[in-house]
């Protein structure tokens, strides 16, 4: 899924510890596209909460401050539940008609897959017709 509102400009990247390696892998490889990162933490392997870190990011895309956002945790599970939790996200979603944001694993996803996922994520463009219209769905509920 990717951005269709213009050039990307900002990514932000958000981690607990268990998604930190692959958090810093992404942020490199985001940097090596040339693409401006926003690190929101966490900066170590010391063990923090994932739902402060699920928050934070999708309240920087959910702003505007961040064009799209990118988590990791140990599944990618825990802190996709934290940002969907920030509700404006409801409403990006359907300005941009795509989602803004991915979560990633450390600990269920290899390095090299994950960073092909991003790529992938980067460069595709949401379909819209039928694609809509399920989207239009998750914003009803
Ligand atoms: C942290 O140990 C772990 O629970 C977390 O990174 C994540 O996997 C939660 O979904």
């Amino acid at each position: 899924v990717s951005y269709q509102g213009g050039s990307v400009m900002k990514i932000a990247v958000a981690s607990d510890h268990g998604g930190f390696a692959l958090k810093e892998m992404v942020k490199k490889h985001l940097e090596q596209r040339n693409l401006e990162v926003l690190d929101l933490g966490t900066h170590s392997e010391e063990s923090v909460d994932y739902p402060v870190y699920g928050r934070r990011c999708a309240e920087a895309v959910a702003s505007g401050e961040a064009d799209l956002g990118i988590v990791c945790c140990g599944t990618g599970i825990g802190i996709s539940i934290a940002a969907n939790k920030v509700k404006e996200m409801a409403h990006l979603t359907k300005q941009h008609n795509n989602a803004n944001m991915i979560a990633l694993g450390g600990r269920t996803t290899a390095p090299e897959l994950a960073l092909a996922i991003v790529d992938e994520w980067l460069d595709t463009d949401f379909e819209g017709g039928r694609h809509q219209r399920r989207v239009d769905m998750l914003d009803e509920m």
